[in-house]
């Protein structure tokens, strides 16, 4: 059994991977399984936290002493993690959030019509992590802000790059491409801390890359 370090604490993760509506049957999404976000709750209950999962079209079963959530879009998950937030002594981004989402979703489905298809205009999303961290002296002071980052290539420049951007606590930087990380049951990372730190954490079970943060997340706690 872990032991209980996050007794008495709140946290509150995403997971899963946001869908951006094109029509009533199509979307723009990605491949986000949910299975690390999923694995973050489980563990983080376990080590006695009270868990809000916020899961965007997930299809797993509900973690263990996790209360669920659920979202589709990238707005209706900026809604309910900014509304979440309040009182949590932590926050995990492991969600998959769309950059951008169709300027025009329509109520009808699009026909075929024989003439060629017009292009899918496209307007930036809020960014939802960031938005965190810029609200969080008034929100929530003092909360541990943690981000996910999906690179293919120079993983800790990049890396750097994003957490200096979005301003968070700590980035786990997960290197995809190649069939890693999206889908599978194991996962490796760079944990990246906005004081300079640097923590790898080697191939192994999405739960036991869950625990390893949770233990960089329990040093910064207050
Ligand atoms: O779900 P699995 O199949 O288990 O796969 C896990 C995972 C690979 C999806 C996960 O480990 C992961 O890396 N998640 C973050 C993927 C991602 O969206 O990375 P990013 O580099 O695009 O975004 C960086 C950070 O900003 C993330 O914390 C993301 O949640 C956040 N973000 C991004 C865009 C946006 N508009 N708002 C955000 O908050």
């Amino acid at each position: 059994t872990a032991a209980p370090d996050l007794a008495g604490r709140r946290v509150v993760v995403s997971a899963g991977g946001t869908r951006e509506a094109i029509d009533p049957v199509r979307f723009l999404g990605n491949h986000s399984s949910g299975k690390q976000g999923y694995a973050l709750a489980r563990t983080a209950a376990a080590r006695g936290a009270d868990v809000t999962l916020v899961a965007a079209n997930v299809s797993l079963p509900d973690p263990a002493g996790a209360r669920v959530v659920r979202v589709g879009s990238a707005a209706e998950l900026a809604e309910a993690m900014e509304a979440e937030r309040r009182g949590a002594d932590a926050v995990v981004m492991s969600a998959a959030v769309a950059d951008f989402r169709p300027v025009r979703s329509v109520a009808s489905k699009i026909k075929k019509s024989g003439a060629a298809p017009g292009p899918i205009e496209l307007v930036e999303n809020p960014d939802v992590l960031a938005g965190l961290v810029a609200s969080r002296a008034s929100e929530a002071p003092g909360q541990t802000i943690v981000g996910f980052a999906a690179e293919t290539d120079d993983v800790v420049a990049n890396g750097r790059a994003k957490l200096e951007r979005k301003g968070c606590d700590l980035l786990v930087v997960n290197q995809v491409g190649g069939g890693r990380a999206f889908g599978t049951e194991d996962n490796q990372a760079v944990v990246l801390g906005a004081d300079g730190s640097v923590t790898d954490i080697p191939t192994g079970p999405k739960d036991d890359l869950a625990d390893r943060v949770w233990d960089l997340v329990v040093e910064r706690l207050p």
